[in-house]
């Protein structure tokens, strides 16, 4: 079959099935054009908690489509790439979370979204990029807090607030190579360019980065925002190469420059029109998770919606 002939397909049985197709801002540019939503994370969380399709299918990694899956019980939420992992949600697990609650039981655990849905069982508050510092800012300051898994993110939210948190280690492997050396050299090479560095980067905490006038910390719908109401016409991106198409649809006549041309995420590509198609037409593969696992999971991602 050809490109146009899957897409033709997809169309047909998204209709005929009453499916909506989500998909991250870092999946191949033919998924994100076949997208009936578009977004980041908390985006995404935001539209599964809203739509009234009976399938999800959900063009991203694992953690994404578990989340989907926990907020809508009732609707079937179909992974396409079954095996799209995440370093981030692979760094810890709910064993090390009931340890910490162990020995902090008035601790908070204050979980990014991109844990497992065990992880997030454990967990008191989800976040994300966009609203992190939000949630961290609406526990109160007498509680000890442990963030998971990024301490990039942590240690950026730790110097916005100065609010101090246990950090656990884990790390996204491809904003981890981001490093404000890297930053600096991109940033002499295109002086009026502004700077849009999502917070997961290895940089997002230095002081020689925040300390740039010219730099913005943003989730990738963060950064989709500024840059298409921006008067500049160049951009330097830092985060996932998958960003810049919709940044160049939304406004052909700038410049989106890719901080490093690695900077791309493998199990966000495991995504493909063929298996998007697959997912369709045999509605596979069907995240399935715990009920008792699932109800535990909810709570933690309420309460981070309720904040935004
Ligand atoms: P956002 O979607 O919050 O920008 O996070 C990026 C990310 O790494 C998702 O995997
Ligand atoms: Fe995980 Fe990083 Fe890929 Fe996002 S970009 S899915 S955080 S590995």
């Amino acid at each position: 079959m050809t490109d146009k002939e899957i897409i033709d397909r997809i169309q047909y049985l998204k209709k005929e099935k009453n499916a909506v197709i989500l998909a991250h801002y870092y999946t191949r540019p033919e998924i994100q054009d076949i997208a009936d939503y578009l977004g980041d994370s908390l985006g995404l969380s935001q539209e599964v908690a809203k739509t009234d399709a009976d399938i999800i299918v959900f063009c991203g990694v694992h953690f994404m489509a578990e989340t989907a899956a926990i907020i809508s019980p009732n609707k079937k939420v179909l992974i396409p790439a079954r095996f799209a992992g995440c370093s981030l949600a692979e760094s810890i697990t709910g064993y090390d979370l009931r340890e910490w609650k162990k020995a902090n039981p008035a601790g908070v655990v204050v979980s990014y979204v991109n844990t497992t849905a065990e992880v997030k069982a454990w967990t008191d508050i989800c976040c994300t990029s966009a609203n992190a510092l939000q949630v961290v800012e609406s526990i109160p300051s007498d509680k000890k807090i442990l963030f998971v898994p990024d301490k990039n993110l942590g240690a950026w939210i730790m110097k916005k607030t100065g609010r101090e948190m246990e950090l656990w280690a884990g790390d996204c492997c491809v904003h981890e190579r981001i490093t404000t050396e890297m930053v600096l050299e991109k940033s002499k090479e295109y002086p009026d360019a502004d700077i849009l560095i999502h917070p997961e980067s290895n940089c997002s905490h230095d002081d020689r980065i925040l300390n740039l006038p010219q730099a913005y910390m943003y989730s990738t719908a963060g950064m989709v925002k500024h840059a298409a109401k921006s008067p500049k016409k160049q951009f330097i991106i830092a985060t996932e190469l998958g960003t810049i198409h919709k940044l160049q649809k939304d406004s052909p006549n700038k410049e989106f420059i890719l901080i490093y041309p690695q900077t791309i995420c493998g199990q966000m590509k495991k995504v493909t029109l063929q298996n998007t198609l697959e997912a369709l037409e045999k509605e596979q593969y069907v995240v399935e998770i715990a009920e008792d696992i699932r109800e535990k999971a909810l709570k933690p991602i309420e309460r981070m919606l309720e904040i935004c």
